[in-house]
């Protein structure tokens, strides 16, 4: 039996390809392992969205090249894949820094696995193309078995690519111009997962809320109409969506967060930084107060909801004055959650070219104070819980025997201690006590009498 290791970097939706690449690769005999030490074939499914992610890769590489050798001399084979932005970005140069890759494949091309990885056993292989072609027409449906394996809770891309052109990000270069999934695909999917006993989607897309799949009925569908579609699935009790764009937060979609009850009170809605100067400089296309007032709306329809964003610190040609900008948004916002990254120049994207960089030790401190202050909003957030009764889906065993571990709709980790429940149970659970990154409980009611 063949064997293939994936290691996926970065974001949900690499997770998800890596998952897709397993369903491809189990066609062709292959097993996935846990462990690169015992595999034929090694897949990084690599990210390019900040210097540290592509860097890490190389580091990772070099390992991998003296496993590979260690293999061959004790005559087994290892075949060395990169996939993922960083493939699609650098392509050829990978081969040139790391001999040791036999093939190099961009996300659009997952589906041709089998025959590259045919090709490059006569000699290297790089495959960045961008075709036009849907790679999701040609990827298998995931075994039953292997969907059960993976969990109650499960991805589906339903979008990729993006057309916003955020002046520091390099998506739009690496994953191409937006593309949604037709609703029929999305629904078939979604179907197929509930039938293996997936109560939980994420639906994934770089900018997911502008979704606009061609519908069973001609018509272009909205992320908002799609979500209600699959609300119809049997079985799917909790639908969620991620990134979204602010200016593609739709009437409808707001509206979605008060009327359906599987569209979970949480959402992630980056904002980036708080100056209308520096998110005018980042291309994001709204200012501080217009961020504002969207949650305003958001709130209103869903008073409860957990709010997630994105930061970037150091932004070149942000300002003392910026920054604090940024600050007294999130003092306004008070997220549930939140993460926060120092600018990383992207080459080719509009904001590497720009000339006043910030200094490493200026955007350390502004990282460590905006951390600080959202991590405060994330404990109240999270404190705020105790004594509440709220529903968990019970995703997998904890730590100890007799401890299960699943999530409350906001997100956040919950452990409960009860013999008489089991992974894919939804419970109300009352919050007893709140750690610093989980949540503990106890079941009010018996298995079976949950909704
Ligand atoms: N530097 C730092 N952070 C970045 N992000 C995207 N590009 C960069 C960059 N060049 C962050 C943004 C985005 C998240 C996925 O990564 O905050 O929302
Ligand atoms: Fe990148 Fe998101 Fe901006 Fe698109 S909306 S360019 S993915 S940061």
């Amino acid at each position: 039996m063949k064997k293939v290791h994936i290691k996926s970097y970065g974001c949900q939706m690499n997770v998800y390809d890596g998952q897709r690449m397993a369903d491809v690769l189990g066609q062709e005999g292959y097993v996935e392992t846990a462990t690169p030490d015992d595999a034929d074939l090694i897949l990084l499914n690599t990210c390019h969205i900040r210097e540290r992610a592509a860097h890490k890769v190389y580091t990772e590489l070099g390992k991998l090249r003296d496993l590979k050798r260690e293999r061959k001399a004790q005559g087994r084979e290892t075949t060395l894949v990169v996939a993922g932005c960083v493939a699609q970005a650098e392509g050829a140069e990978i081969q040139r820094r790391q001999p040791a890759v036999d093939l190099v494949i961009g996300p659009q091309t997952y589906h041709r696995l089998p025959e590259l990885l045919a090709q490059a056993k006569s000699g290297r292989v790089v495959d960045t193309d961008l075709p036009p072609e849907d790679k999701f027409d040609h990827l298998p449906a995931p075994k039953l078995a292997a969907i059960v394996a993976r969990g109650v809770s499960a991805f589906v891309t339903v979008q990729e690519g993006c057309d916003k052109f955020c002046a520091f990000c390099v998506v739009p270069y690496t994953r191409g111009a937006e593309f949604s999934r037709p609703v029929a695909q999305v629904i078939a999917e979604v179907e197929r997962l509930a039938q293996a006993g997936v109560q939980d989607v994420s639906l994934l897309g770089q900018n997911v809320n502008a979704y606009h799949g061609d519908g069973p009925d001609g018509r272009v569908w909205t992320l908002a109409r799609l979500m209600r579609r699959i609300a119809e699935v049997p079985g799917i009790a909790r639908i969620r969506y991620t990134t979204s764009h602010p200016r593609d937060m739709d009437e409808d979609l707001i509206a979605l967060h008060r009327d359906l009850p599987q569209a979970m009170p949480f959402l992630h809605l980056p904002v980036q930084a708080g100056s209308d100067r520096i998110l005018a400089a980042m291309n994001r296309k709204h200012t501080g107060d217009e961020y504002r007032r969207l949650i305003d709306k958001i709130r209103a329809a869903r008073p409860d909801i957990a709010l997630s964003s994105d930061f970037i610190v150091g932004f070149p040609g942000e300002s003392d004055a910026d920054f604090e900008e940024t600050l007294r948004l999130i003092a306004d916002v008070r997220f549930a959650s939140a993460y926060s990254f120092k600018y990383s120049p992207r080459p080719g994207t509009p904001a590497a070219e720009l000339s006043e960089q910030v200094p490493p030790t200026v955007m350390d401190e502004r990282l460590y104070r905006l951390q600080a202050l959202v991590e405060q909003h994330r404990q109240e957030f999270n404190h705020a819980m105790v004594g509440r009764t709220v529903e968990i889906l019970i995703e997998r065993n904890g730590r100890h025997s007799g401890q299960l571990a699943g999530k409350t709709p906001y997100m956040q980790a919950v452990q409960i201690e009860s013999a008489a429940h089991r992974i894919g149970d939804r419970v109300m659970v009352q919050i007893e006590r709140a750690g610093s990154n989980s949540l503990f409980g106890r079941a009010v009611e018996q298995p079976g009498l949950a909704a």
